[in-house]
């Protein structure tokens, strides 16, 4: 692996103070693997106590809104997770696009302000069956990307693309390897065509269905940088040997 790999467990709507264990024991464990960038996307509720609970640790949020502030009730902006104690936001994913409508524009706008919040940011892109069955897929997310990236004229600083197909997602399928293959291929054009040679610092993360079986094969592939895993980050015993293959790659 070209650069040094981050793997950055998403949570999704599971965890309360009863599971804040789960997060110090990986901060204790990650502490002398320099070879990984690891974080955990945790839910808003738990961001400021488990910052606390594991200072130094790299902790996000799993979404900010589109608007710095405002009569949006309920939502988060991003400036609120970053004062939370969050040093990186997941934008973009697809639960939200696909359940909650959210639009390329509004990914977009989201970028934008987590950056300009000076959070990291992991921006997701990924396909449905339907559109990889109809053999569009390496289009419809590289003009996905596009219009969902930061317009900015260098490479925003801190910032990840995450490409997970949907239909990898919490299915235990995977995309071929060569399939992978081609879509990073596909974003890092993207990517270079926005921003230039700037867009070399930016990691392309795998995400759907990355368990400790599959890591080692999934970083081995040309092009991938890390991964954003949603199931098997809520545990330890299962989060742990990803980050340790993705330590082994690191070395190769
Ligand atoms: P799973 O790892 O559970 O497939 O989820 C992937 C994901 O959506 C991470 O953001």
């Amino acid at each position: 692996m070209a650069k040094r790999p981050f793997v950055a467990g998403n949570w999704k709507m599971h965890g309360t103070r009863a599971e804040l264990g789960n997060i110090t024991h990986v901060s204790i464990e990650t502490e002398t693997i320099d070879e990984v960038l690891v974080a955990l996307c945790v839910p808003a509720t738990l961001i400021t106590r488990a910052v606390a609970a594991s200072p130094g640790f790299l902790i996000g949020a799993q979404d900010i809104h589109h608007e710095p502030k405002g009569a949006f009730t309920g939502s988060v902006s991003a400036q609120m997770v970053k004062d939370a104690g969050a040093k990186l936001t997941i934008v973009g994913h697809s639960e939200r696009r696909e359940l909650l409508g959210e639009t390329n524009a509004q990914v977009r706008a989201k970028a934008e302000l987590a950056i300009d919040a000076g959070l990291k940011t992991i921006l997701c892109v990924g396909e449905s069956l339907a559109v990889r069955e109809t053999g569009q897929a390496l289009n419809f997310v590289g003009d996905q990307l596009d219009a969902s990236l930061p317009d900015m004229v260098t490479a925003p600083i801190h910032l990840s693309i995450a490409y997970e197909p949907i239909w990898a997602i919490g299915t235990g399928k995977v995309p071929s390897a060569g399939d992978i293959e081609a879509m990073h291929a596909r974003i890092r054009e993207v990517l270079e065509r926005r921003y230039g040679e700037g867009a070399a610092s930016i990691r392309i993360l795998y995400g759907g269905s990355v368990k400790g079986s599959n890591a080692a094969d999934i970083f081995a592939i040309d092009g991938v940088d890390g991964a954003l895993v949603g199931g098997a980050s809520l545990a330890p015993d299962d989060f742990m040997p990803i980050v340790h293959a993705a330590a082994a790659a690191a070395k190769d």
